[in-house]
């Protein structure tokens, strides 16, 4: 048995667990390393639940803390901070410059008491329009003339900034800053999404401007959100590099099991470890469900068929009974929704309609079929392309941990009519 279990679904990774994602890495580091020399740089991580947004914060925040030469002797100060449903962006802004004092030496901190006066008493912001904002209802707040306190609380943000960044610089070695990391988490959750962008790229630029650009921010949200928040201000784009977070390639998503299984010492095959990785569908929420189960299954401190099989089916049971009971039907005999499901799984990209009800060789839009489908969100339909999709990442490891789980399932036709579709799809990409 293995001294304990690397793998936790439910806790974000360590750094020295956090497996692939080397270009993202690459880039943030790079464009770290330029914040450090003054010039401003902000990122919003998009992507899936469970896709690895908070992983690559946690290990960007690790990076940009490091002063380690791999990382490019990075030496920020940082905060994070995961906005909660519903709340109003001045909240948020103010607990991060909160967060980012309680870390300032104290010479910065005699700094903002003097230059701030009544906003920073006793080691803490409160914003002057604040108490008045949170004293007005909503509906007042979208009324004109509330722009007043906006340009008020911008103003407010921006001098709070100001010092914060003129005392990690005049700090005295070894107390010294290279700039500010400010990551907000589950943005989706803000109230006031659409003007945040704006906000944080005039508060950037005036920053820059004024000789202050060592400062970046990282905003994390739902790919559906992301949209909104720049609704507010087209120009806002250009002052954010996006990276949208997708399935890891094999590749990576083996590396995810690899670095748990040499944490511990624990023994496997590689070449039953190329295969059976495939179940998880690069998704690394489910890759993390599978380490766990096999290092729970495994006796011996070596990983053979057995503890795969038994993982394997206790993995899928697991996000099969979570939210996907509903979409699929994993106990009754398939019908042809399943196999139109499994096939999708199977090809693990985008299908055009056509494709699939050519190479299925059935009827695919009777109503039961393909039109429910899409009505129970299963499966999603590109509106201009018609190209089929599966409702999402976990989605499609739960079907393949579940077509995988029983013997025999390469013999199926479904099985044949994926592997026919992938090949099409490969000689003729442009069909995507
Ligand atoms: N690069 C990685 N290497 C190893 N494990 C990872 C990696 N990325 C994510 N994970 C693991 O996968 C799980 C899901 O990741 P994470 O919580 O970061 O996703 P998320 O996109 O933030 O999801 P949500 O939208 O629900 O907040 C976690 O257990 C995390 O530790
Ligand atoms: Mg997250």
């Amino acid at each position: 048995m293995a001294l304990f279990n690397p793998f936790n679904p439910n806790s974000t990774v360590t750094p020295a667990l956090f497996a692939g994602r080397s270009q993202q890495m690459l880039q943030i580091l790079q464009k770290l390393a330029q914040v450090k020399r003054g010039m401003p740089s902000n990122f919003i991580f998009h992507g899936e639940r469970g896709i690895g947004k908070t992983a690559l914060a946690k290990l960007t925040l690790f990076m940009a803390e490091s002063r380690d030469p791999v990382f490019k002797d990075l030496n920020f100060l940082t905060s994070y901070y995961s906005v909660e449903k519903g709340q109003h962006f001045k909240t948020v802004l103010q607990a991060v410059l909160n967060q980012l004092t309680d870390k300032l030496p104290k010479t910065s901190i005699d700094r903002l008491t003097d230059r701030l006066g009544d906003l920073f008493k006793k080691g803490k912001f409160s914003f002057g329009a604040f108490g008045v904002t949170m004293e007005t209802s909503p509906e007042q707040m979208e009324l004109p003339g509330i722009d007043g306190l906006e340009q008020y609380f911008k103003d407010q943000a921006l001098s709070v900034l100001t010092n914060i960044l003129l005392g990690i610089k005049e700090s005295k070695e070894g107390e010294r800053y290279d700039g500010l990391l400010i990551v907000l988490d589950e943005i989706h959750n803000a109230r006031d999404i659409k003007g945040i962008a704006q906000l944080l790229r005039s508060i950037t630029t005036t920053l820059d401007v004024n000789g202050l650009g060592n400062i970046s921010f990282i905003i994390i949200g739902y790919s559906e959100a992301i949209h909104s928040f720049f609704e507010g201000d087209p120009s806002a784009r250009r002052s954010f590099d996006t990276i949208h977070l997708t399935s890891m390639p094999p590749e990576e998503a083996k590396e995810v099991l690899t670095k748990g299984f040499d944490q511990v010492q624990v023994k496997y095959d590689s070449n039953e470890l190329d295969t059976k990785v495939q179940v998880a569908g690069g998704y690394p929420h489910s890759l993390q469900v599978l380490g766990h189960n096999l290092i729970e299954v495994d006796t011996d401190n070596a990983i053979n068929s057995d503890d795969w099989n038994e993982a394997i089916g206790n993995a899928a049971r697991e996000l099969q009974t979570k939210d996907f009971s509903n979409l699929y039907d994993f106990k009754g005999k398939p019908k042809m929704r399943e196999e139109i499901m499994n096939i999708l799984a199977l090809v693990g990209t985008s299908v055009p309609r056509k494709l699939l009800a050519k190479q299925m060789g059935k009827n695919i839009y009777s109503p039961s079929s393909l039109p429910e489908l899409k009505k129970s969100g299963a499966v999603r339909e590109d509106p201009e392309s018609g190209n089929l999709l599966l409702h999402s990442s976990l989605f499609r490891s739960a079907i393949l941990l579940h077509v995988f789980k029983k013997p025999g399932a390469i013999a199926e036709p479904w099985m044949r009519t994926a592997g026919n579709i992938i090949k099409i799809l490969q000689e003729r990409p442009n069909e995507e």
